[in-house]
C-alpha cells in the first residue's frame, strides 16, 4: 500500500502519521508537515549532512543553458542529481569524480515514517542556500516512475515556497517552510511545478553561518 492513494495521503496507511507527528496540512494537494523535526533531530541531521558534504563537497551547478544556479549542491545515495551543460540528469558519481556517500539512516527514517518501508529513496539530493539564492519554478520529472513522492525537508533559515499546478504559468500559491518542516510533494502534486522565492537571512540559529539546507528524496529507477 503506498501512501498517496488518491493523490493525497491516506489516513489509513500506517505511515501516513506516525504517533506524535503533526498531522499533514494540505498544500495544492502537497502535503506539509509544519514542525515535523524536533529541534534535537534537526541537529543530529546537520551532524550527518556534515559528514556527507566532507565525503562529496557541495558544488556550484550551472544549467544546461549555463547560467550559474544560485544554490550549491551535493547529493548522498545511489545517484546523485547534477546539472552542466549535458544536460539535467541523475549520475552514479560526484563531479570530481567520486563516489555519493550513503544517505544517512536519520535521513531515511523521515522517508520510512512517511512514505514507508516498500521502497528507499535512490537519491538525496542536498541543496545549500545562502543569503540571496532561491529555486525558480521547476518540475522534478528526472525520474522513472512517478507514483513515488518527492519527499523534502527544511533544515536552518526560512524559505518562501511557492507550488502551482501541473502546467508552467498557472496560478500558484506560496507558504513559508521552516527549520524542521516536512513536504511531501506525491499523487497529483507529484509534478507540481515548485520552487523557492527567496529565504529570510538570520530567522534560524540551527546552522552556525546560516542559511538553508534543503534535502529532497527520490527514487530515482
Ligand atoms: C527543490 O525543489 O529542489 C528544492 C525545494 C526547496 O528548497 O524547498
Ligand atoms: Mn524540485
Amino acid at each position: 500500500m503506498k501512501i498517496f492513494e488518491n493523490g493525497r495521503p491516506s489516513p489509513d496507511h500506517p505511515a501516513g502519521r506516525p504517533a506524535g507527528r503533526p498531522a499533514a496540512v494540505d498544500l495544492r494537494g502537497a502535503a506539509l508537515y509544519p514542525g515535523y523535526l524536533g529541534a534535537d533531530e534537526q541537529g543530529a541531521l546537520v551532524d550527518d549532512l556534515r559528514g556527507v558534504v566532507a565525503a562529496a563537497p557541495l558544488f556550484a551547478p550551472v544549467t544546461p543553458w549555463g547560467r550559474p544556479m544560485s544554490v550549491r549542491m551535493t547529493s548522498a545515495g545511489r545517484y546523485g542529481w547534477v546539472t552542466d551543460r549535458r544536460g539535467y540528469r541523475y549520475a552514479d558519481r560526484h563531479p570530481d569524480g567520486g563516489d555519493w556517500p550513503p544517505i544517512p539512516d536519520s535521513v531515511l527514517a523521515i522517508w520510512r515514517d512517511l512514505v514507508g518501508t516498500d521502497r528507499l529513496p535512490d537519491c538525496c539530493l542536498v541543496n545549500f542556500y545562502a543569503d540571496g539564492a532561491r529555486m525558480g519554478l521547476h518540475q522534478d520529472r528526472d525520474e522513472t516512475d512517478f507514483s513515488w513522492p518527492v519527499l523534502s525537508v527544511s533544515l536552518g533559515d526560512d524559505a518562501r515556497f511557492r507550488i502551482g499546478g501541473t502546467e508552467r504559468g498557472g496560478k500558484t500559491a506560496s507558504t513559508w517552510l521552516h527549520s524542521g518542516d516536512v513536504l511531501i510533494l506525491g499523487g497529483a502534486a507529484r509534478l507540481a511545478y515548485h520552487g523557492i522565492d527567496r529565504i529570510a537571512p538570520g530567522s534560524s540559529t540551527l546552522l552556525p553561518k546560516g542559511g538553508r539546507i534543503n534535502l529532497t528524496l527520490r527514487v530515482v529507477d
